[in-house]
C-alpha cells in the first residue's frame, strides 16, 4: 500500500518501512565516514531500535566493528496497520550489519520483565559467553513490576504547577501552557518507570549469572538541560527519575563491581521528548542557534563523538561528577544566551522565524521514515 504520514498531537501512528530504512542507512554512512571507534566487541543495547539507543547500535557495530544484541518494544505490522518505526528500523539495521558478517540479534519484548531479563541472559550465554558494554537507553511510558503492579510515568512539575510558553504541535502557534504539579504517588511512579532501579536489576542479574565480561562498562543516557527548562525537566518529575538514575550509577560501581557511566546528551527530537511541554519549543530555537553556529548534531553526532571521543578515548572523558557531558554544546553560554533573547521575543507571528520549526518537523517527521530524499513516497510497499 502507499503510506502516508498520520499525526496525532506528538505522535505519528504511521510509519515507512523504506523510509526507515534510509534513516538507518544514513546513519550507518555517517558513522563510517567519521572512523573506526574503540567500541568493545560484544554489545548489548536496551533500547536499540530508535533515537539514542539505535544510534548507539549502529555506533558499535559500524564504527567498532562489534556484535550486536539488542533489546526493544515495538508493533509489528497487522493487516493495514504499518509497523512501528523501530521494528522496520531494526530489520534494516539486522540485514544491513548481517551482510557485513556482523552478528545482530534482536529481541522485541519488555526490558522491565524478568521474562525478556532472562531471554537476554540466555543469548548472552549462548551466542556472546559475556558481554562487554551494556548500553541502557529505555524511554518508557510504564513498568509493568512482576506483581502485576503498574507504574505510569507523567510528565508534570513537581513543586508548584508551571506556566510558561509552549509549541501547539497541532498548528504551530505558541502559547502559554499550565503543567500542573505532580502528586507524590505521580512522582515516584515516574521515579519507578524512569529512574535506574531497572538499571540496576538489569546489571545485578548479568553479575550473578556471570554474563559480564571483567572490564565490562555500562552507559545510562541522562538529559539536563538549561535553567529554562528546569522546572519541567530537571527539576519536574522526569529529573527526578534522572537523578534517581545518576544515583544507581554510583549503587552500580559500588555494590555491583562494575565500571557504570551516566552519559547527559543533547536535547533531540525522538519520540519520547516531543512528549514533553515546554521543550519543543526550546528544542526549535535551539536547533536553529546551534545550526547556525555550525554546531548541531543528531542522535547518530552525537554518539559518534560519544564513542569516538568521550567513552573510548585513551580515558573517559568526564565531569567533576563523573559524568560524561555530551550536552556540552548545547549548554555553552552563547548558544543559551541567544535562545533566552529569543524565548522572551518569540509568539506565534514570528515562530517561523525565530526558530527551526521546519527543521523540528522535518526531524520528526523522519523518525517515521518520511521525508527523505531519495524515497519513493508515491510507490506501493509491503508493510
Ligand atoms: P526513544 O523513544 O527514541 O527510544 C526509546 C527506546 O526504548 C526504543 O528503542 C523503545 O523500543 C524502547 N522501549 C520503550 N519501552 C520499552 C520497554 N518496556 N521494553 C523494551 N524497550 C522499550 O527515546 P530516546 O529519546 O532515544 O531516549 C533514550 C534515552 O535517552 C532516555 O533515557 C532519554 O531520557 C535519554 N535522553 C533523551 C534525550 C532527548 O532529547 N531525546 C536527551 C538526553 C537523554
Amino acid at each position: 500500500m502507499v503510506i502516508e504520514p498520520k499525526v496525532k498531537g506528538f505522535i505519528c501512528t504511521t510509519a515507512h518501512p523504506v523510509g526507515c530504512r534510509e534513516n538507518v542507512r544514513r546513519q550507518i554512512e555517517y558513522i563510517k565516514k567519521l572512523g573506526e571507534n574503540h567500541a568493545p566487541k560484544k554489545v548489548l543495547v536496551i533500547g536499540a531500535s530508535t533515537g539514542y539507543g539505535l544510534a548507539s547500535r549502529i555506533a558499535a557495530a559500524f564504527g567498532g566493528h562489534a556484535d550486536t544484541l539488542g533489546v526493544m518494544f515495538e508493533k509489528e505490522a497487522s493487516g493495514k496497520r504499518t509497523a512501528t518505526p523501530g521494528f522496520y528500523n531494526t530489520k534494516a539495521f539486522e540485514e544491513f550489519a548481517r551482510a557485513e558478517g556482523l552478528y545482530a540479534r534482536s529481541i522485541n519484548g519488555d526490558a522491565f520483565s524478568k521474562e525478556i531479563k532472562e531471554e537476554v541472559i540466555h543469548t548472552i550465554q549462548k551466542d556472546f559467553g559475556t558481554v562487554d558494554l551494556v548500553i541502557y537507553s529505555l524511554a518508557a511510558p510504564r513498568r509493568t513490576m512482576p506483581d502485576g503492579t503498574v507504574y505510569h510515568s507523567v510528565l508534570k512539575a513537581t513543586k508548584e504547577p508551571y506556566r510558561q510558553k509552549s509549541l501547539n504541535l497541532k498548528d504551530n502557534t505558541v502559547s502559554e501552557a499550565e503543567i500542573p504539579a505532580a502528586s507524590e504517588e505521580e512522582i515516584e511512579a515516574t521515579v519507578k518507570v524512569m529512574g535506574g532501579e531497572d538499571w540496576f536489576d538489569w546489571i545485578e542479574s548479568f553479575n550473578n549469572a556471570k554474563v559480564l565480561s571483567e572490564h565490562a562498562v555500562t552507559v545510562a543516557y541522562s538529559y539536563i538541560g538549561p535553567e529554562l527548562t528546569y522546572p519541567i525537566y530537571f527539576n519536574g518529575t522526569i529529573g527526578m527519575a534522572k537523578k534517581n538514575l545518576h544515583e544507581y550509577a554510583e549503587k552500580i560501581r559500588k555494590t555491583l563491581n562494575t565500571s557504570a557511566y551516566i552519559s547527559v546528551n543533547k536535547g533531540l527530537v525522538t519520540q519520547a521528548s516531543s512528549a514533553i511541554p515546554v521543550v519543543p519549543l526550546y528544542f526549535a530555537i535551539l536547533y536553529k542557534v546551534m545550526k547556525e553556529k555550525g554546531c548541531h548534531e543528531g542522535c547518530i553526532e552525537q554518539i559518534g563523538r560519544l564513542f569516538h571521543d568521550k567513552l573510548f578515548g585513551t580515558q573517559v572523558i568526564t565531569d567533576e561528577q563523573g559524568m560524561i557531558r555530551m550536552d556540552d554544546y548545547e549548554l555553552r553560554e552563547d548558544i543559551q544566551t541567544e535562545i533566552k533573547t529569543v524565548w522572551d521575543k518569540i509568539n506565534s507571528e514570528n515562530v517561523t522565524t525565530l526558530s527551526d520549526i521546519k527543521g523540528y518537523w522535518e526531524d520528526f517527521y523522519q523518525m517515521f521514515g518520511f521525508g527523505l530524499e531519495g524515497v519513493d513516497y508515491s510507490a506501493d510497499v509491503e508493510v
